[in-house]
């Protein structure tokens, strides 16, 4: 083939651990709730900001620094991060990724989180504790399709990595990474029960 494939965008999707997936996610669904109720300024920050929802983003996002359930998870994290590093070719120059920020979010039916990035990490992602049938996924954007300006759409047929935009479902116990530039976002959440995600960012140091 004279057409070869380049610059190609890496997402990484792979079960937290083998094993034991349903105690864990029962275990962190009671503590993601007790975050929530023992949080009042991030239910006042979500008021405003993730209307009908719950995120600890902008009050609690450290918690891998105060729950031991949240220090065993980042041990955990890490180890799929740094595969997905090693996938990427990062040479990190002798230094170590690093959990900077965690944090719970809880969207009850019609909560949504719209198109964003993560700034000032290199890799981020989320880890699924509660997915409810039917349930929204995480959509990801084509990084270049602000840049297509007069390019025509693509066919409904399109290749699966010709598409603009993926949608990976939520599944309960799956450890989704992409890197931080790459924008993403949750649709309404059209399921009648609450789905509960802990989402992270790695940093370089
Ligand atoms: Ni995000």
């Amino acid at each position: 083939m004279p057409v070869r494939s380049w610059f190609a965008t890496q997402i990484y999707c792979e079960p937290l651990q083998r094993a034991g997936l349903d105690r864990l996610n029962r275990g962190l669904v009671d503590e993601c709730h007790r975050i929530r109720d023992y949080d009042a300024a991030g239910r006042r920050w979500s008021a405003r900001n993730y209307p009908g929802g719950y995120t600890s983003y902008a009050s609690l996002n450290t918690l891998h620094r105060f729950s031991s359930t949240f220090g065993e998870l980042e041990k955990k994290l890490l180890r799929h991060a740094r595969v997905y590093a090693r996938s990427l070719d990062l040479d990190l120059r002798g230094r170590a990724i690093a959990l900077s920020d965690c944090w719970v979010n809880i969207m009850p039916p019609h909560t949504a989180h719209s198109l964003h990035l993560h700034p000032l990490s290199i890799i981020s992602g989320t880890y699924y504790v509660a997915t409810p049938p039917g349930c929204a996924g995480l959509k990801f954007e084509d990084p270049r399709l602000d840049r297509f300006m007069a390019a025509p759409p693509k066919r409904p047929d399109a290749r699966p990595g010709h598409r603009t935009h993926v949608t990976y479902p939520a599944v309960a116990g799956n450890v989704v990474l992409f890197e931080s530039w790459l924008r993403h976002e949750v649709a309404p959440n059209p399921a009648t029960a609450e789905r509960i995600s802990i989402s992270f960012n790695f940093s370089w140091s």
